[in-house]
């Protein structure tokens, strides 16, 4: 496994996303971000119009819940249908469930709870959840097949997932390349102690990019019925907010490490020279690629 790869498991961990909390409520309040995704989600597998065949007291579960971009909406699309259930918002970092408890408080919902949770370890009961969710997060879980194991543990017979991967269009991607790129320039004649390529943010950032993996991993993990769909939602930010909201983000975090040490001062600055070169006016108008998925399981 190559630095960088280590490095960004390494950053995996509760405390590594504690520290992005604040950055990314703040990034989601400007922008709407993955709620775009997480509405069409929903939108899909529980419409407005699917009251007659959605169970009463219908059990939804959001996994890797971040801030709570999905679970504050379906708490909201519960109410609307009016069937009565509830929404248990669920993330391994404390800081992530603390903003989705000010956003619930927020919205004055009283149909969703929020609770610290591994994805990997769900502490549910088998065959409990009608709708399961993990929206830009299976990604990071450092053991995937473990993380859909629990999913499909967790579904009763016939109910459904749906799940959100970025592709790997985006503009952070080639921003933090570039910055590489400046940061450990390549030599003209390699040798076996210098690489010929500087590290790429490969790997975790970019695994269940592609519509094919997507469905190979969800068939072998048991679930039947899946759909892949490619969507893209545009969102416009400063630079300078875009680049700060995602400093303290453990995929971030992980590449900075895996530069030399006297490099790695130099990353937030070259990373925001970087963006500013691409982007004179200081804004980005960002188009971002997302793979959503939606399966179900198997009727016993
Ligand atoms: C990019 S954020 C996405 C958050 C939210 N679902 C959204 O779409 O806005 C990824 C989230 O996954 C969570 N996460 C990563 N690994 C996890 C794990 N093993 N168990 C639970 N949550 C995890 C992080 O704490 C973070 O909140």
């Amino acid at each position: 496994m190559s630095t960088v790869q280590q490095q960004l498991k390494l950053e995996q961990t509760a405390q590594g996303w504690d520290r992005s909390a604040e950055g990314y409520l703040a990034f989601m309040e400007k922008t709407g971000f993955t709620r775009l995704y997480a509405q069409d989600i929903l939108d899909e597998t529980l419409p407005v119009s699917s009251q007659n065949n959605t169970p009463k007291d219908v059990k939804i579960l959001d996994i890797a819940a971040g801030t709570g971009a999905m679970s504050i909406i379906a708490a909201q699309r519960v109410k609307a249908l009016g069937v009565g259930g509830s929404v248990l918002a669920t993330d391994f970092s404390p800081l992530m469930v603390e903003c989705i408890e000010k956003e619930i408080k927020s919205h004055n919902l009283d149909n969703i709870k929020a609770q610290v949770m591994d994805g990997q370890n769900l502490t549910l009961a088998d065959s409990s959840i009608d709708f399961a969710y993990i929206i830009f997060g299976i990604m990071f879980f450092p053991d995937q097949q473990r993380g859909l194991s629990e999913l499909l543990r967790v579904l009763k017979p016939g109910g459904v997932t749906g799940i959100a991967t970025w592709s790997p269009k985006n503009p952070m991607a080639e921003w933090v390349i570039n910055t590489l790129k400046k940061l450990v320039p390549q030599p003209t004649t390699p040798t076996p102690a210098t690489p010929t390529t500087p590290p790429t943010p490969t790997g975790i950032t970019l695994s269940l990019s592609d519509p094919v993996s997507i469905e190979t991993v969800l068939k072998s993990s048991g679930f039947v019925d899946i759909k892949v769909e490619g969507k893209e939602h545009c969102f416009e930010s400063t630079v300078d907010m875009y680049v700060d909201c995602n400093l303290d983000n453990p995929v971030l975090v992980g590449i900075k490490n895996s530069l030399p040490q006297d490099k790695q001062p130099l990353f937030a600055d070259t990373l925001r020279q970087v963006a500013k070169e691409l982007h004179p006016n200081g804004i980005i108008k960002i188009n971002s690629l997302a793979y959503l998925t939606t399966a179900r399981k198997p009727q016993l």
